[in-house]
């Protein structure tokens, strides 16, 4: 589904240049749902904003669903964007002026669909996350995790093969955060490939596999069962305990 080999990002300024990814390396196959951990600054974002085609990278190969995207042109970027990817952001980015159903609508209207399948798609979507009876609704109308649900039927009314979340449940509360975890969970299961950007050591031990990412390079892959679910794996995901943890699997 993705696959990135020596991948590297330099972001350069007239002052610095700061490697944001190097040698970075990671094969996510699809049907998986991985969530990507470390360090705030360590390179997280940049990886998503990469796979999502949102930032050109420096040097290395990048193959998303078997197209080699080095040197694509913008508008086949796009369409590329629009067609395979979908995206949940930290901060929801619903538009205020917007009802619910327009909002899902907004990145349908690059794909050329008609009015009819738009239509359908959106009742689909907004059904699939619980929110069918609130089409006609405002984003200010809803809660946290409602307005993230509103987010990922976005995301799904595009039926993407590849779903990129940055922190999605960074601001929303605890019990908000494992509802939309299960919702993601479930878009999962229906066969969307999913790779999640998360601060919560509880929402990555929930996943497949998690990434850990730090100074920009892969540093470990974790795989675990949902029985590993306990408060000694989670202490263990700690960045504290992260010597510890690597020293265990080695
Ligand atoms: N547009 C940019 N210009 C310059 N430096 C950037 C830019 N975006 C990110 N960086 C730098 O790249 C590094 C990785 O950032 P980022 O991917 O946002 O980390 P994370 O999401 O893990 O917190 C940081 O040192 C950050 O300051
Ligand atoms: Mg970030």
């Amino acid at each position: 589904m993705l696959k990135m080999q020596n991948l590297s990002k330099v972001y350069r300024t007239h002052l610095i240049e700061t490697h944001a990814l190097r040698g970075f390396d990671i094969h996510v196959k699809q049907g998986e749902f991985v969530t990507v951990t470390g360090p705030s600054g360590s390179g997280k974002t940049t990886f998503l904003n990469i796979a999502g085609l949102l930032e050109e990278f420096s040097g290395g190969e990048y193959l998303l669903d078997g197209i080699n995207v080095a040197g694509m042109n913008d508008n086949a970027r796009s369409k590329l964007r629009n067609e395979k990817l979908g995206f949940i952001f930290q901060g929801f980015n619903l538009i205020p002026d917007l009802n619910l159903f327009d909002n899902v609508d907004v990145p349908l209207r690059y794909r050329g669909f008609s009015a009819k399948e738009r239509k359908t798609r959106i009742e689909q979507a907004l059904s699939e996350v619980g929110l069918s009876s609130r089409m006609k609704h405002y984003p200010a109308e809803l809660s946290g995790g409602q307005q993230q649900r509103v987010a990922i039927a976005r995301a799904l009314a595009g039926t993407p093969r590849l779903l990129l979340a940055d922190e999605p449940t960074g601001n929303l509360d605890t019990q908000m955060a494992r509802s939309v975890m299960q919702l993601l969970e479930e878009v999962n299961q229906r066969g969307t490939t999913i790779l999640m950007v998360t601060h919560d050591p509880e929402l990555a031990l929930r996943s497949q596999r998690n990434v850990h990412i730090i100074d920009g390079q892969v540093s470990d892959l974790i795989r675990h069962t949902p029985s590993l679910v306990d408060e000694n794996a989670l202490a263990t995901l700690h960045p504290a305990n992260h010597a510890a943890n690597l020293a265990n699997a080695a």
